[in-house]
């Protein structure tokens, strides 16, 4: 949840049309060195120890102009404590009461270690949306459970000056595409009844509306009613 679609406290080829955004993938402008643009995203290894192929977690997607998603990194950290205190009040009404500490350097570098442990162990995806040096947004696959559900929670927000561009919605359909080729089965995700945007982001993905979950998440020190979605991700 950092999210605009919350994952539970503490998260293919034709998918959505997505084939050519990953032709579209590019090597991340910070990478360690120079990879191949053609081999597909492994992120923290889940996809790699699946596909059986090794990617260090170096590549990116364009999304839009200059914005690319790419996965994160630890050096994050303090670009991520600008991005959220320049949007601090416009995620407060989507997001879980932060205290100051979350919106320091140390803070995120806290979080951000905690989440790339988690990806490691092969229970989120941690992505970062960019333009330049600049954050401007997060999207996250939390929550991974794989056996018979092969399921994870989406959750997103995008820098308040780069809404209304479309971003939201191409990042998806790349995260949708990200999940399926790492064998996931569904995405799941939680909207505030009042945040349509956000559900016009997943509506436009493809997302169904499962029902109404009452008093799900403390979102802005309130436990709030939700909103649940869902989308499949099988091919067949
Ligand atoms: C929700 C959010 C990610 C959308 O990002 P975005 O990049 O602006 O999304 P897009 O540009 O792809 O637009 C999504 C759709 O929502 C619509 N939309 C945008 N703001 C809207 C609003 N206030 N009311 C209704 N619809 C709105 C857009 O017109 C667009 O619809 P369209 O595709 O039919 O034109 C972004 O607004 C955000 O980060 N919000 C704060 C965090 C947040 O909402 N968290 C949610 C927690 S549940």
């Amino acid at each position: 949840m950092e999210t605009a679609v919350h994952p539970p406290p503490h998260g293919v080829d034709d998918l959505l049309g997505v084939s050519g955004l990953e032709a579209q993938q590019i090597v991340h402008s910070r990478s360690h060195g120079a990879q191949s643009a053609t081999v597909p995203t492994a992120l923290c290894g889940i996809a790699a120890a699946q596909a059986a192929y090794t990617v260090p977690m170096t590549h990116g997607h364009r999304i839009q102009g200059s914005v690319i998603l790419r996965e994160l990194l630890p050096e994050d950290a303090e670009p991520l404590a600008a991005a959220y205190i320049r949007n601090r009040s416009h995620l407060a009404p989507w997001e879980p009461a932060r205290d100051d500490f979350y919106f320091t350097a140390a803070g995120q570098a806290e979080d951000v270690e905690a989440k790339i442990a988690d990806c490691e162990a092969g229970r989120s995806l941690p992505l970062i949306l960019e333009d330049g040096e600049l954050i401007i947004g997060r999207f996250n696959i939390t929550d991974i459970v794989r056996g018979p559900f092969l399921s994870g929670h989406l959750g997103y927000w995008v820098d308040q000056a780069y809404t209304g561009r479309g971003i939201a919605t191409a990042a998806t359909r790349q995260v949708l595409s990200m999940a399926a080729n790492d064998g996931l089965h569904r995405l799941q995700a939680s909207v505030l009844v009042n945040n349509q945007a956000s559900q016009t982001v997943l509506r436009t993905a493809g997302f169904q509306k499962i029902g109404l979950a009452e008093k799900y998440l403390k979102i802005a020190g309130q436990w709030q009613d939700h909103l649940l979605f869902q989308r499949l991700l099988d091919r067949d």
